[in-house]
């Protein structure tokens, strides 16, 4: 029998550090400044606009309760150097998704610093790493300049354009075999 608060349940969530961030699990602590990420215009000018603090909790309910079904999700990203939160980045999966995901998004004010790179490089390397998926993609709509600028530069290929993947439109998808990642990184 469980308790009036149910039974504890671990859920394991790996963390994976790079030159500047560490992607970690979600901390109730995240919600308010993923939410000020959520309400801001321009992030979300491609993310089908913004949305409020409860929707953001509950946003965060999912993506930490993909890990549990999946083996893969999406992680909070922290500052290495002041512990401060920078955004989300990681591997997610959804009906009707061509594969895989590398997704990420970064804190406004902390644009051009190439941490949108470090970020997605770091999810690729674990998500060959760890799980047996043979490709990774990515998608993102057709004007939005920065995540086309990522994908291309992580090495994916321009797969064609997709109408709709589940919410998203006006999508271009690209893709990376783990053949051609690991021949980009070794060495
Ligand atoms: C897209 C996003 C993640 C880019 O993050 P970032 O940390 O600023 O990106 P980086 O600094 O790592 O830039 C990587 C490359 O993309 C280019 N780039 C980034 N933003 C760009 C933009 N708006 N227009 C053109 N190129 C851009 C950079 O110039 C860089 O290439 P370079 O090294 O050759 O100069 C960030 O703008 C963001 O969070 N946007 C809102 C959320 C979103 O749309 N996420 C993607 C969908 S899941």
């Amino acid at each position: 029998m469980s308790g009036p608060l149910g039974e504890p349940t671990v859920i394991v969530v790996p963390t994976v550090v790079t030159d500047r961030l560490i992607l970690r699990c979600w901390r109730a602590g995240d919600i308010d400044p993923y939410a000020a990420m959520n309400a801001d215009e321009e992030t979300m000018r491609h993310l089908n606009g913004t949305f409020d603090r409860d929707a953001t909790e509950r946003l965060i309910s999912h993506l930490i309760g993909m890990w549990v079904l999946l083996g893969h999700g999406m992680w909070a990203i922290e500052d290495k150097g002041t512990g401060e939160f920078l955004g989300r980045a990681g591997l997610y999966f959804g009906p009707g998704w061509p594969g895989v995901e590398v997704a990420v998004s970064i804190r406004r004010d902390r644009w051009g610093e190439g941490l949108g790179m470090e970020a997605c490089r770091a999810a690729i390397a674990w998500g060959f790493a760890t799980l047996a998926v043979g490709e990774i993609v990515t998608f993102t709509n057709r004007d939005n300049a920065g995540m086309n600028a990522i994908a291309r530069k992580l090495g994916m290929t321009f797969q064609g354009e997709a109408s709709a993947i589940g919410p998203w439109r006006d999508n271009n998808v690209y893709a990376i075999t783990r053949q051609t990642w690991e021949a980009r990184t070794s060495g």
